[in-house]
């Protein structure tokens, strides 16, 4: 079975009760427990951190093992060098996601430390974007 982790950064503990007119009603562990009833052949793990330092850890502890890596490293995508060349340092490819099309929003939301290194990268479709990820390492 694959495994795969899921690991967000900053403010994502509060979808569902944070700027609901771009992130939605649901929470993030409601959305979870549908998406690991539906990939019931996939080993599906979920971390959250408003941490820098602690989301760099859990890069380093999974990404030599894990088959995939879901990263939305929410603002820290757009500020954390640290982050970025830990996905750069780890062998588990890394899909990064984002939840809104951060392109159609501030422009300091188009810069991204992580895009470079990434397999590939999921943008604007709502918590699906996690969904399509999954997809991708399937
Ligand atoms: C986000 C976009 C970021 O710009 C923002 O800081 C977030 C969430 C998204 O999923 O749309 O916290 O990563």
């Amino acid at each position: 079975m694959k495994k795969i982790i899921i690991i967000n950064g900053p403010n994502l503990n509060l979808l569902g009760k944070r700027e609901t007119n771009i992130y939605g009603t649901l929470t993030f562990m409601e959305f979870f427990n549908s998406i690991i009833k539906k990939f019931d052949n996939v080993e599906l793990v979920h971390f959250q951190s408003n941490i820098e330092g602690e989301l760099i850890d859990k890069l380093q502890e999974v990404g030599f093992s894990y088959d995939g890596i879901i990263l939305n490293a929410a603002a820290y995508t757009h500020t954390s060098v640290g982050i970025g060349d830990a996905v750069k340092a780890i062998e588990t490819p890394v899909v990064e996601v984002h939840i809104s099309n951060t392109f159609s929003r501030e422009d300091f939301r188009h810069k991204s430390y992580i895009s470079p290194n990434a397999k590939g990268v999921i943008v604007g479709f709502g918590l699906q974007s996690y969904e399509l990820a999954i997809h991708s390492f399937l």
